[in-house]
């Protein structure tokens, strides 16, 4: 599996607090089949999630050194989860036009066109169609967290349309189909992979003592697949699976 989401990288945001948080988490992901993991702090402009680039280049440089040293094979990434702000596209319109990662502050997905965007939980933000709009006219592709976690997106699965409709695409958390972050969010994420609206799953994991549970998981996602549209346009749910937790992660990382 490749594993897009992750706050693996220590001491900048809710996340791993320290290196050896950091080594445990990668064990955990390691065992659990992970090949390749894009590290994605939060980034919260303003507040104290605002570790700039060449600090988390800094932090990722040290932590391949560690996890090598360690013994551990899987390959490590940079990116962050960039809350939804008004300003973001001024933001990654500058880090284009320069074209070097260690200037801004923002690290999209492993410096592809791909970013990883959430908004706020419980209320829409009616600013974010036109931020996102702009992100995609600037030639990037917003990567939509977790939407089964929006109240809003909860209350209207319609609403995902327009995000798609512009060029986003849609991560899910896949440990929303165990419950993990509550019945509405289960049955939200249910919903949209029964339309086949979602592009690919992530952990999204933040501590060690979080499980990838793929097999506990799979189990679940496969009955849910075997219903979906994106299975009966002709694919399996073998496959679909597939596509999901590892065909798509990797387009976004080759930043295909
Ligand atoms: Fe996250």
């Amino acid at each position: 599996m490749i594993d897009i989401h992750s706050h693996i990288l220590p001491g900048i945001d809710d996340g791993a607090l320290d290196f050896d948080s950091s080594i445990e988490m990668l064990r955990v992901a390691e065992k659990s089949g992970v090949s390749d993991i894009i590290l994605t702090p939060h980034y919260i402009r303003g507040s104290i999630y605002n570790a700039d680039n060449a600090k988390k280049w800094k932090l990722l440089s040290e932590l391949r050194e560690r996890a090598a040293s360690e013994g551990i094979s899987v390959n490590l990434y940079l990116g962050n989860e960039v809350y939804i702000d008004t300003e973001l596209p001024k933001m990654v319109a500058a880090y284009e036009n320069e074209k070097s990662e260690l200037m801004y502050e923002i690290a999209t997905l492993n410096s592809t066109k791909y970013i990883l965007v959430e908004f706020p939980v419980q209320v829409e933000d009616k600013t974010a169609r036109e931020t996102l709009f702009s992100l995609v006219q600037h030639g990037f592709v917003p990567v939509i967290a977790h939407p089964e976690r929006y109240v809003y997106i909860q209350n209207n699965l319609t609403a995902v349309d327009e995000l798609i409709g512009m060029g986003c695409v849609l991560q899910g958390d896949y440990l929303a189909v165990l419950g993990r972050y509550g019945r509405r969010a289960e049955k939200t994420l249910r919903e949209l992979l029964i339309h086949d609206k979602i592009f690919c799953l992530a952990s999204d994991i933040h501590k060690a003592t979080d499980e990838y549970k793929f097999n506990e998981t799979k189990a679940k996602m496969y009955k849910i697949l075997k219903a979906s549209d994106g299975v009966k346009a002709g694919m399996t749910p073998g496959a679909k699976l597939k596509e999901l937790f590892e065909d798509n992660p990797k387009k976004i990382l080759l930043g295909e």
